[in-house]
């Protein structure tokens, strides 16, 4: 019977966000520059049997029950509905979902499906083409609108769309993606953007609040709030007379710290306790030195053991993670 991962402030760690891979096929502006960034060797990316041990570890004692896969671009990952079919066959079996930019989507959503996935978040940050090309610098939109409905047709469910409003970019589109999504039976999220891109280039004052964006989604629906998710981040209200949902996730404004379930995997094996973790834990190496289950275990659990209130993005003393957003897995 696995026995809880709790932190000093009583927090209860549920989920955990496993990265497989840094790697990304789009050039997200607000994420990282033109040319990419120095991607991980391939020799110090966990292989699939290192992705199951260490989920199976996090089911097995540690009492997490929903995994999330990350990236970079997940879809990405060679032989995912094989890695997928893998962990939903753990017992206790996690909840799997998926975080991805849905290119490829359109593809794999139904073997993904059959492999046990769950659910996907998509993001998307416009509906116009020239607009996303600009964003993303890639001319891609078309894929991600046929992974979206491919992923509904699938079965996966909630399907939900994850944008990020940045001033002057594409702040005038919140209204328009919402009902784009409310018209297509998708949960729009909308999230402020954080200081965790690979330039350094955040500026609080193209961040679009979560208030800004509820004043805008006023002017048009009439919202009747429905709260938080268990302890999700998002923040949602139904739009009136509709099933349709639309949230925020109010990062910096409204930081959700004191409710985290969350612990996360990257790539490469490190395991952070907290998005905004300056520290990490290395499981790999211990994985790859011939450590016993109850050894990870124990190593994992000082991890959460060691974790801060929250991060601090007001304070004068923050400071940034290493990794960028994209090498975490948001
Ligand atoms: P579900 O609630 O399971 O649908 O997923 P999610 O919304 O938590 O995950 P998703 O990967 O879609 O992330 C949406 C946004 O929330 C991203 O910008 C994430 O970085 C952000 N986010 C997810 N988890 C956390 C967290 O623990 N802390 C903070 N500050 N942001 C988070
Ligand atoms: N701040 C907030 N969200 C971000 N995302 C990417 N970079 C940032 C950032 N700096 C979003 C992506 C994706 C989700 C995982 O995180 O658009 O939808
Ligand atoms: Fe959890 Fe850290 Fe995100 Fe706060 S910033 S919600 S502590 S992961």
């Amino acid at each position: 019977v696995p026995s809880p991962l709790v932190d000093r402030f009583g927090r209860v760690h549920t989920d955990l966000r496993v990265s497989l891979t840094d790697r990304c096929n789009l050039r997200c502006t607000y994420c990282m520059p033109a040319e990419g960034l120095n991607w991980l060797p391939r020799a110090e990316v966990l292989t699939d049997d290192e992705v199951v041990r260490l989920v199976r570890i996090g089911t097995e004692r540690l009492g997490i029950t929903e995994v999330r896969l990350t990236g970079g671009e997940p879809l990405l990952r060679r032989g995912l509905p094989g890695l997928v079919a893998r962990l939903s066959a753990l017992d206790p079996a996690p909840e799997l979902s998926i975080t991805t930019n849905g290119i490829g989507l359109a593809r794999s959503a139904v073997a993904l499906r059959e492999a046990g996935l769950s659910r996907v978040n998509v993001s998307l940050d416009t509906l116009r083409p020239e607009r996303f090309a600009e964003i993303t610098r890639r001319d891609r939109i078309k894929d991600v609108l046929a992974g979206l409905s491919a992923a509904r047709d699938a079965g996966l469910n909630p399907v939900k769309i994850n944008a990020v409003p940045v001033r002057g970019v594409n702040d005038d589109e919140i209204v328009d993606l919402t009902a784009f999504a409310a018209g297509h039976g998708y949960r729009m999220r909308f999230i402020e953007s954080m200081p965790l891109d690979a330039q350094g280039a955040w500026d609080r004052d193209r961040m679009v609040t979560a208030a800004e964006v509820l004043d805008r989604l006023g002017e048009r629906f009439e919202l009747v709030p429905v709260g938080r998710q268990d302890n999700a981040p998002a923040e949602e209200w139904r739009i009136a007379g509709t099933e349709a949902l639309v949230g925020v996730i109010a990062s910096v404004t409204r930081p959700f710290c004191g409710t985290c379930d969350r612990v996360r995997l990257t790539a490469d094996g490190q395991l952070r306790n907290c998005l905004f973790a300056t520290e990490e834990s290395d499981l790999r190496s211990l994985l790859r030195r011939g450590a016993d289950d109850a050894t990870v275990e124990a190593a994992w659990r000082t991890s959460v053991g060691g974790k801060g209130p929250g991060h601090a993005i007001d304070s004068p003393e923050f400071r940034r993670p290493q990794r960028p957003m994209s090498a975490i897995g948001g």
